[in-house]
């Protein structure tokens, strides 16, 4: 497609720079509007094609309010072991505030570049704003920027990358933080009743030091959809991940049975996803999904995905009551998995694999 014919070019002017790095170098550049670079092509995959529009097929949905029933905590269960997702209802933030922190995110986005810059990422350094990090030479780029900050433990929040405009968007991004946390613990526990273990068992590997991160995806429009993915098919790295998924603009896909399935937007609901810790932790028995993002050649995808895992300096394995001689321990113990995840995830590396006893 010629690019000057996409329409998501003139429709939100503001919206339309991505910054990128360029490999072995730490400069980054910025195309606008124009076709993506080649670093941006998917060339082959073991995933299938990029631009198929897979069926859309709905994940299984969670009432969290709900789980002290042994229906919904079975629900839960089989949710975790097949899908390793679901869709979160009840779970008791109102709906006007994820519509803000959305919100924060989309006017954080829509800065004029030199705005957004003063919270850039250093070069080699993950947090604050811009695209990944490059670590490999075959890495091939995500039509995205991101936001990514720190926010627990609250001392090692690095402040000068957070955005000052929005001018709330500091207690904003706290405050939904304290509330995902609430989420998350529900989860947690009510996961480990589902497989009939003490409810703490996960819950006490995301103590004091445990590290939760919040990464606002832009995702801009791009004149080729058809060969240029979002988001490069990944499990992800945590325990838990929330995703506050755009409200117009589908994107995310699952890799369930070999294929592809959209993922359906439920108005305010939040999508929630185990991480690889958590399938290690469960020795397998629950699944971290393997997801991606497509782009859309006309309109721009903003969601909010926050991350929780234990301190990286805490051995995880999988739990105790998991493990017996018809189910032998599937999984190594170790140490800082979210960085093996992220090297992995770049070099397109089933990160999970290399842990596998
Ligand atoms: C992520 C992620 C999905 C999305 O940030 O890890 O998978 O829909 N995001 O943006
Ligand atoms: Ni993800």
């Amino acid at each position: 497609m010629d690019s000057s014919t996409s329409p998501g070019k003139f429709r939100v002017p503001t919206m339309a720079g991505l910054v990128f790095p360029i490999e072995g170098t730490s400069q980054e550049i910025a195309v606008n509007g124009n076709d993506p670079p080649p670093e941006f092509f998917v060339k082959e995959s073991a995933f299938g094609p990029v631009g198929s529009s897979p069926p859309m097929i709905p994940i299984p949905v969670i009432d969290l309010s709900l789980l002290s029933s042994e229906t919904e905590l079975e629900k839960l269960r089989s949710a975790l072991t097949s899908w390793g997702c679901f869709q979160a209802m009840g779970h008791g933030i109102s709906s006007s505030f994820l519509d803000k922190v959305r919100e924060a995110g989309k006017e954080f986005f829509s800065l004029p570049m030199e705005e957004k810059q003063k919270c850039l990422r250093a070069a080699c350094e993950g947090e604050g704003f811009g695209s990944d990090v490059v670590v490999s030479k075959q890495q091939v780029l995500d039509w995205c920027n991101r936001l990514f900050l720190m926010v627990f433990p609250e001392d090692k929040r690095r402040l000068n990358l957070w955005p000052e405009t929005p001018n709330d968007f500091g207690e904003t991004l706290i405050e939904y933080t304290m509330k995902i946390r609430s989420v998350m613990d529900v989860v947690f526990k009510a996961t480990a009743r589902s497989l009939k273990l003490e409810e703490d068992v996960f819950l006490k590997h995301f103590g004091e030091k445990t590290v939760m991160q919040a990464r606002f995806n832009y995702y801009p429009p791009c004149p080729r959809s058809d060969m240029v993915l979002g988001l490069k098919p990944h499990s992800d790295k945590s325990g838990i991940t929330v995703l506050l998924p755009d409200q117009e603009v589908e994107g995310l896909q699952i890799f369930k049975n070999n294929e592809w399935s959209r993922v359906p937007t439920i108005p305010h609901a939040l999508i929630v996803n185990l991480g690889d810790q958590m399938e290690i932790m469960t020795n397998g028995i629950m699944k971290s999904p393997l997801h991606r993002v497509t782009t859309n050649p006309e309109k721009m995808r903003v969601s909010v995905a926050m991350l929780i895992e234990p301190d990286p300096e805490e051995e995880i394995g999988p739990a105790d009551g998991l493990v017996d001689e018809e189910r032998p321990k599937l999984y190594k113990t170790m140490k800082n998995y979210g960085h093996l995840n992220y090297v992995c995830f770049q070099k397109g590396v089933v990160a999970i694999n290399e842990v596998k006893m």
